[in-house]
């Protein structure tokens, strides 16, 4: 075992594809060098400790996120040259992949890009989005239901977690197929040549960056009480407008932070559900579990491996000295396994006491504003799954015998989660919609 523990810290986290399939030995090797240990390839310090991530999270003092979803790659387009590149980070700030969006701005720029969001996220919006959901499952899960199997990702996780984001925002229903064939998300159960348009966008961001200013545009010239209204006419704090631009980007970037997270999250829960027919009995005795169920799930299996930060001078982690300038990784994928916050933290266990400590969001003032639509998101299609099949388990065909178990995972040290996957399920009596 230390022979394959050796062999694992040797390779390089970040492009070693062995790591991809099973990522937690080498991040167990990690934690027992201490909870902040310094990788040797890229000079990363890597963060696996609970208290040390939290603490990292929420010091924007010392940490700036102008790396936050990118990492080592492509690194800071400058050598710091003092000790503190506070100055020397805002110099260069518009050179970094994504710098437009909120993920990397620190305040003040990030205070004013995140307060548009608070005027979306009402318990009321939440709640709406919560009733479209649920019409959403039932949707997708009719174009699969009679089959007894299902590519989880395709016919459902994909178009459910786009059109989730599009409702939210409130874009209208006539053009959620619109997005789907310009965004190049499934269309499952799509009448043919239902639209002509049948071609991806060259660049899905930009093409969102243009159907949201149309709209915003719109709404200010034209308000008409809707959600795309509210967004458009939505104030700074100190009572300024913001450019359109500022809200389309507000707007934009959810889409990239909430689709192939939450997917990851569904295929996470659905594959325990499939692997472990005693917790399936468990949840459709008692679906009040659920929405432990989903945090319990988030906590083992974090759709989000890292997230980055730089030191802005010279600091301390728990007890190690972090340099000005050093890339710092949060790894919410070997954090929520610290066996010190989570006992048996290899064990999924739905009672958890302590779950919702888990740091799969993130903490601190980039905690993900996402997290309520999630949540209700996995807890959704949960309770339609269990509801309307019964016995669902892995396709053997795909997937292999039990102990032999084959997946295929996203090639990323960022995110994790399975490409596909194949389920079988009897349909229940009455599972109609
Ligand atoms: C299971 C699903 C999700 C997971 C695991 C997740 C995870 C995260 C994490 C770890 C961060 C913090 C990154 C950092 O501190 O550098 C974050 C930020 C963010 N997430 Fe999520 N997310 C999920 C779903 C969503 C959804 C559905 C949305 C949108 C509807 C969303 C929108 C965002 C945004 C806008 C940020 C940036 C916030 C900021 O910088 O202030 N996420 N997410």
């Amino acid at each position: 075992m230390s022979e394959l523990k050796d062999s694992l810290f040797d390779l390089n986290f970040f492009t070693a594809q062995e790591l991809v399939p099973d990522p937690y030995p080498y991040f167990d090797e990690l934690r027992e060098k201490g909870p902040v240990t310094r990788e040797p390839h890229m000079g990363v310090y890597a963060v696996t400790g609970h208290a040390e991530a939290v603490s990292v999270f929420k010091d924007t003092e010392n940490f700036s996120s102008c790396i936050s979803a990118t990492g080592p790659y492509p690194g800071l387009p400058f050598t710091p040259d003092s000790d503190d590149i506070s100055a020397q980070i805002e110099k260069h700030r518009s050179e970094l992949p994504l710098h437009e969006h909120m993920v990397t701005m620190d305040p003040p720029d990030h205070t004013r890009a995140r307060s548009l969001l608070s005027r979306l996220l009402t318990p009321r919006r939440i709640q709406e989005n919560e009733e479209f959901m649920t019409r959403l499952a039932d949707r997708y899960i009719d174009t699969f239901l009679a089959n007894g199997s299902t590519e989880l990702m395709h016919d459902y996780a994909k178009p459910f977690a786009l059109l989730t984001i599009a409702d939210f925002l409130g874009v209208p229903e006539e053009d959620h197929e619109e997005f789907q064939i310009a965004l190049g998300s499934p269309r499952p159960g799509a009448r043919p040549g239902a639209l002509d348009l049948e071609v991806m966008a060259d660049n899905p961001l930009q093409w969102l960056d243009d159907k949201f200013s149309a709209y915003i545009e719109d709404r200010r010239s034209a308000p008409r009480g809707d959600v795309l209204t509210g967004l458009a006419e939505a104030k700074y704090k100190d009572g300024s407008t913001p450019e359109v631009i500022e809200v389309v980007r507000t707007a934009t970037f959810l889409f990239a932070a909430g689709q192939e997270t939450t997917t990851k999250l569904i295929s996470a829960a659905l594959r325990i559900i499939a692997e472990r027919p005693d917790l399936q009995q468990q949840l459709r005795d008692d679906p009040d579990l659920i929405p432990l169920f989903v945090e319990e799930t988030l906590r083992i299996e974090s759709p989000v491996k890292s997230a980055f930060r730089v030191a802005r001078r010279d600091t301390t982690v728990g007890d190690v000295h972090v340099p000005v300038g050093s890339t710092v990784m949060v790894c919410p994928g070997a954090v929520n396994r610290d066996p010190d916050q989570f006992p048996e933290s290899e064990t999924f266990d739905v009672n958890r006491t302590n779950v919702r400590e888990h740091l799969a969001f993130g903490r601190g003032i980039h905690s993900c504003p996402g997290s309520p639509l999630a949540r209700v998101e996995g807890r959704v299609t949960i309770e339609k799954f269990l509801d309307r099949m019964d016995d669902i388990r892995l396709s053997e065909a795909h997937h292999g015998p039990a102990g032999e178990r084959r997946f295929d995972y996203e090639p990323t040290y960022i995110l994790r989660g399975v490409t596909n996957l194949h389920l079988d399920f009897t349909p229940k009596e009455g599972g109609a919609a």
